[in-house]
């Protein structure tokens, strides 16, 4: 039973919302998508799933995948629920810069999951704060965190896109991604968190 909206997705319209009391949450992609066929776009989301399932197999730094169920406009992707995203866990700094403490907890936590990722073949492609979520927060106030959404990864077994294509979020793109002539501050997440939420050049 689904109970309320957690949170809406960063690429519309996808959206996680929490399904019942047992700490799960779905997050609901839809059928049909503008220019798109059907087939494809369960396609899409069957290779999302099928990444998460393997790589939370394989790893706790991942987020836990449990079921995919779908109705007449949506697919659910059933995952284990998390407190908030590191976004959240991150907004009432105000931009002041972590600890040396809290960059380790956080950077060594990305790090294995990114191991993991690489490990199957997979290069993620979206790493920012929204895409780690807190498991929760020890007694020492640092969050546990496991990587989620796997929409844009990308597996080595693929074939090659026949055409340049590009992935993720702008703000946390790597410079060369951006195109040439360009200057991009860092990476998005480090910049971020040294320097205020979107201190970026171009
Ligand atoms: N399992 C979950 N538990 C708690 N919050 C979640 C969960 N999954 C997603 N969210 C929240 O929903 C947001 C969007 O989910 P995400 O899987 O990143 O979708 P999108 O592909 O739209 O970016 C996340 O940034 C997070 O705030
Ligand atoms: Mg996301």
């Amino acid at each position: 039973m689904v109970l309320r909206c957690i949170c809406r997705g960063a690429s519309n319209p996808s959206a996680a919302e929490g399904i019942d009391r047992r700490g799960l949450a779905a997050k609901k992609l839809p059928r049909y998508v503008h220019g798109r066929l059907p087939a494809q776009q369960a396609a899409v989301v069957g290779a999302e799933a099928a990444a998460q399932a393997a790589l939370c197999a394989a790893s706790p730094s991942i987020l836990r995948l449990v079921d995919v169920r779908q109705d007449d406009s949506s697919f659910y992707l059933i995952q284990e629920r998390c407190l908030m995203d590191l976004r959240a866990w991150l907004r009432p700094r105000g931009g002041a810069p972590l600890s040396g403490r809290e960059v380790a907890c956080i950077v060594q936590q990305l790090l294995c999951a990114l191991a993991a990722c690489h490990r199957a073949g997979i290069a993620f492609r979206d790493v920012k704060p929204a895409n780690l979520l807190v498991r929760e927060i020890g007694a020492d106030g640092l969050p546990e965190l496991a990587l989620a959404d796997f929409g844009c990864c990308r597996s080595t077994a693929d074939p090659p896109p026949a055409s340049h294509t590009s992935a993720g979020t702008p703000l946390y793109r790597y410079g060369q991604a951006l195109g040439a002539g360009r200057l991009f501050l860092g990476e998005g997440m480090a910049v971020e968190h040294c320097q205020g939420p979107h201190k970026f050049a171009f």
